[in-house]
């Protein structure tokens, strides 16, 4: 019975062993199948007959960018991974195709649907909310193939969903500037007769006048002036005409209105020029600049060891550059960098630290040394200890001695007496 088990055991060891060596070979196998598969490809398989085929071909990801669109509109997909500048010329042998993420199906060629492929682009006419989702272009010929994917979400138009389709745009308090009406390129061939209109929490702004100009034969609306109140949803849409359909197109901007940001100049408050620390200890000096009503935003602060930047001087980081804070007290803005030292050494008592403040106005520093601070120190501590301790050693060893005297004359009296 023993034998058996241990017979068995034996076995699937073996087996283990032959499983542990077909593995190990598995990597050579899989390179001389791709190289043939490889070799064969490159003989026979021609691009434009196996637009679907994925295999050899390189994902490269997902767009950083997601589509967001209006239900009931067209909508265009163009191949991420192919430069805006090739879309009207991509080279003849190379094909581009699109099929949806969970479909093994390629978008077809001719518009037999809602959805079709044209000039290497994913039309969608109109787009319905069940589009929402990620498309994958295939960009191949015959020596390359990659692919990349891109998200696209169809919304319904309404007011809730603004937030999500809106594009952010920011102009300046007091100032003026334009919005612009983006990502219309498809469908605004003819720059000369664009026609955009644009509309203000819905309601069109039809007439030029000493607030908003519509800039023609471009895709931007001029807005006079800005204040707190031109903040909020803008649209721009242009018809657009296919087979006798019109269609809208239509583009939602969230228009942030910032204050204009003032430059004051910088004044650094902190560090005091000489700080004291003692050497193994950690120590923290914040660089703290006072900026008054200026803007934080444009203010550079940083840290020098002798004239090199500290994650330069100390690959280690044991002396390191904290996390930057922007902060205001009273309505009065400061910035902080503070510079750690984990733990201070001899050798920053002779290193010049050097905090540097920079803006438009002005270019400032302040130089910090590390001095060795006089406070505590062992020897110190040590010195009257050794002190007490030794009087009381002496104490005791006296003590023991006029013991054992006595203890001494106690013996010799009994032995006299026992004698
Ligand atoms: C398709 O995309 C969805 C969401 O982007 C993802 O969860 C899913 O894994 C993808 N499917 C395939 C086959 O790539
Ligand atoms: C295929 O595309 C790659 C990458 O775009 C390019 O470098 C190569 O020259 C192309 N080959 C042919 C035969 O067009
Ligand atoms: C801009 O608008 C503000 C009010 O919002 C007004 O006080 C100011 O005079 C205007 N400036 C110009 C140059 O029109
Ligand atoms: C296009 O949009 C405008 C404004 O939203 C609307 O008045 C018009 O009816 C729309 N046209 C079509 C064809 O949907
Ligand atoms: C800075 O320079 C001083 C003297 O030149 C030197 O003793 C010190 O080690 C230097 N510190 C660093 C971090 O290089």
């Amino acid at each position: 019975m023993e034998n058996l088990f241990q017979d068995t055991l034996l076995q699937s060891a073996g087996s283990e062993i032959s499983i542990s060596r077909v593995l190990r070979k598995l990597p050579e196998t899989m390179f001389i199948l791709y190289m043939l598969i490889m070799g064969v490809s490159a003989f026979t398989i021609q691009p434009e007959e196996h637009p679907g085929a994925a295999e050899n071909c390189q994902f490269r990801g997902k767009y950083f960018k997601t589509d967001f669109r209006v239900e009931g509109e067209p909508v265009v997909l163009r191949c991420p991974q192919v430069q805006p500048w090739l879309w009207t010329s991509v080279s003849p042998h190379t094909s581009l195709a699109w099929r949806k993420n969970d479909s093994a199906r390629m978008v077809p060629g001719k518009e037999e649907t809602r959805m079709w492929v044209q000039d290497g682009a994913l039309w969608i006419l109109p787009a319905l909310q069940e589009d929402s989702g990620t498309y994958i272009c295939t960009a191949r010929n015959a020596s390359y193939c990659d692919e990349m994917s891109v998200e696209l979400r169809v919304f319904e138009k309404t007011e809730a969903s603004l937030p999500f389709i809106s594009y952010p745009q920011i102009l300046t308090l007091s100032t003026s500037g334009f919005l612009v009406c983006p990502d219309l390129s498809e469908f605004t061939h003819n720059k000369m007769d664009m026609k955009i209109q644009w509309y203000k929490d819905s309601v069109l702004l039809d007439q030029d006048n000493e607030k908003f100009l519509n800039v023609k034969g471009t895709s931007r609306l001029l807005i006079h002036n800005v204040s707190v109140e031109d903040a909020g949803y803008y649209s721009c849409a242009v018809t657009f005409t296919h087979e006798g359909m019109l269609y809208n197109v239509s583009r939602n901007i969230e228009l942030r209105v910032n204050k204009k940001e003032e430059e004051t100049i910088p004044v650094i408050i902190s560090p005091h020029q000489t700080i004291l620390a003692s050497l193994g200890s950690r120590l923290t000096i914040p660089c703290k600049v006072f900026l008054g009503a200026g803007t934080q935003s444009t203010t550079m602060l940083w840290w020098m060891a002798n004239n090199t930047k500290i994650e330069n001087a100390y690959q280690g980081g044991r002396v390191a550059q904290g996390q930057r804070q922007e902060y205001s007290e009273n309505n009065e803005n400061y910035i902080e960098v503070p510079l750690i030292f984990d733990p201070v050494i001899r050798e920053d008592l002779n290193t010049d630290f050097k905090c540097f403040v920079r803006n438009t106005l002005s270019f400032q520093m302040l130089h910090a040394t590390v001095k060795e601070a006089a406070s505590f120190s062992w020897g110190m501590v040590l010195a009257p200890l050794s002190l007490v301790i030794l009087v009381l050693v002496g104490i005791i060893w006296m003590h023991r001695r006029c013991k054992h005297r006595s203890g001494k004359a106690y013996s010799w009296t009994m032995f006299k007496t026992g004698h």
